[in-house]
C-alpha cells in the first residue's frame, strides 16, 4: 500500500517510474486503486482543465489489406460488407459535423490504398480551406512521403496506435506487419511535425503487466499528444474470437497511469470501454482522460464499421451522439471545449493560437 502510494507521488510529481513500478501499480487494487483513479483525475484537471474536446469520427472505408488477427476489419474477414465514401462524401460528412460543433474530425479507415496519397490529400487541403476544423488522418502505414505530402495539404495531426510495445505479441499478432515499421512510421510523423497519436489495447491475449508498463514507457518516449487506450474486445469474426477480452478496471488503470506519466496527453475516453462498460467513457472522464471522439458516420455504414462485435451507437445519428455526450460532460461538471482543441505542448499550443487568432 505503501509502496503503490510512493509511486504515484514519483509519477504524480513528475518522475519516472520503471517498469516494475508501473507493472505493480497496474496490478494494485482496492483502495490502492481508488487512489491511483483519483490522482490522475486531479493531474488532468491541474494540467488540463475541465473543458472536454470533442473529435468527429468519420469511417470513411471498412477495407483494409492487412490481416491484424483481432480486428474485424482484417482482410481475410469475408463475413463482412465492404464499403468506401468517396471525397465529396467525406466532405458533405465533416460539413455535418461542423454544423454540429465539432471542431476537429478525424478521418479513420482500414489500410485501403484505393485511397492514394493526392486523393487523401485533395479532401484534407479542401477540409483545411472550406471549414475551420483541426484534421487527423488515421489510415495506418504509409510512407514517409504521403505522411509528408499530407502534412503539407495541412493535416494537423496523425493517430497511429503502436498497438502493444511487446515485440513478440506484436508479430503474434500482425502477420504481414513489423514492429519496426510501426515505429518507424510514429517516428516518421513526429519529425514531419504532426501532432501525434499512439496507443494500445488492454488484455490482449499474452499480454503481461510488465508489457503494458512497457506501453505507458513507449508513449513517454515518444512523448505523444494523444494516447488512445481501450479494452481488447474479441470478435467472434476472428481468429482471436474465443479469447478473453480486457476488463474496464485494468484499461481504466492504465488510462490513469497514462495521465500520471503524460500530464499534458490528450487522452480519450474511448468507444471501446464504453462498450464494455456502459459507464466505461464517464469512468475515464474522471480517471484522467480529457477527450471523447464520437461517431459522425452515417448510419448507413456505422454498422459496417464491425472492428469488434456490440459496439455502441450503432443506431443513433450524430446529432443525437452529439447530444447524448454533452449531456455526459454537463452530467459530470465539464464543459465541452469550443476551441478545436490542440495539444498545449509548446509548438502546437502555439499553432493553435495563431489558427484561433486568424478566424476571430
Ligand atoms: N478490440 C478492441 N480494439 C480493437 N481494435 C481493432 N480490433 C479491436 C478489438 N477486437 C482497435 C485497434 C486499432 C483500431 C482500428 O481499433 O487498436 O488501432
Ligand atoms: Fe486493418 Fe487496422 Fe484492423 Fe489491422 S487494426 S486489420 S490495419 S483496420
Ligand atoms: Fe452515441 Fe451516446 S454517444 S448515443
Amino acid at each position: 500500500m505503501e509502496q503503490i502510494q510512493a509511486i504515484i507521488n514519483l509519477a504524480a510529481g513528475g518522475g519516472k517510474p520503471d517498469q516494475a513500478a508501473l507493472a505493480a501499480l497496474l496490478g494494485c487494487e482496492g483502495e490502492d486503486e481508488a487512489r491511483l483513479l483519483a490522482a490522475a483525475d486531479r493531474v488532468r484537471k491541474q494540467s488540463m482543465g475541465e473543458r472536454v474536446h470533442l473529435r468527429g469520427l468519420i469511417e470513411f472505408s471498412n477495407y483494409c489489406e492487412r490481416n491484424c488477427l483481432y480486428c474485424g476489419l482484417r482482410r481475410a474477414n469475408g463475413s463482412l460488407v465492404r464499403y468506401r465514401m468517396e471525397g465529396e462524401e467525406i466532405l458533405a460528412v465533416a460539413r455535418a459535423g461542423a454544423a454540429l460543433g465539432y471542431r476537429t474530425v478525424v478521418l479513420q479507415s482500414g489500410e485501403d490504398s484505393c485511397y492514394t496519397a493526392k486523393m487523401l490529400a485533395e479532401v484534407v487541403c479542401r477540409l483545411k480551406s472550406e471549414l475551420d476544423l483541426a484534421v487527423t488522418l488515421s489510415v495506418g502505414e504509409r510512407s514517409r512521403e504521403e505522411y509528408k505530402l499530407w502534412r503539407e495539404a495541412g493535416a494537423d495531426r496523425y493517430l497511429l496506435k503502436h498497438e502493444t510495445a511487446d515485440r513478440e505479441l506484436y508479430q503474434a499478432l500482425h502477420p504481414d506487419m513489423t514492429f519496426d515499421n510501426r515505429r518507424r512510421c510514429l517516428y516518421w510523423l513526429r519529425e514531419l511535425g504532426y501532432q501525434v497519436g499512439s496507443g494500445c489495447m488492454v488484455g490482449l491475449p499474452g499480454q503481461t503487466l510488465e508489457s503494458l508498463a512497457d506501453d505507458l514507457l513507449f508513449m513517454q518516449e515518444l512523448d505523444v499528444e494523444m494516447a488512445g487506450i481501450g479494452p481488447f474486445i474479441p470478435n467472434p469474426s476472428t481468429p482471436l474470437g474465443h479469447c478473453q477480452g480486457g476488463t474496464a478496471g485494468l484499461t481504466l488503470k492504465m488510462i490513469a497511469a497514462a495521465r500520471l506519466l503524460l500530464p499534458q496527453a490528450h487522452l480519450p475516453a474511448t468507444t471501446a470501454l464504453g462498450t464494455v462498460d456502459s459507464q466505461g467513457r464517464q469512468k475515464a472522464l474522471q480517471a484522467g482522460a480529457n477527450v471523447v471522439m464520437p461517431n459522425i458516420t452515417p448510419n448507413r455504414y456505422r454498422r459496417m464499421y464491425e472492428i469488434y462485435p456490440n459496439k455502441i451507437c450503432l443506431d443513433d445519428n450524430p446529432a443525437h451522439c452529439r447530444n447524448c455526450i454533452g449531456g455526459i460532460i454537463a452530467g459530470l461538471g465539464r464543459t465541452v471545449a469550443t476551441d478545436c482543441g490542440h495539444s498545449p505542448k509548446g509548438d502546437f499550443a502555439a499553432a493553435g493560437t495563431l489558427s484561433e487568432a486568424g478566424t476571430q
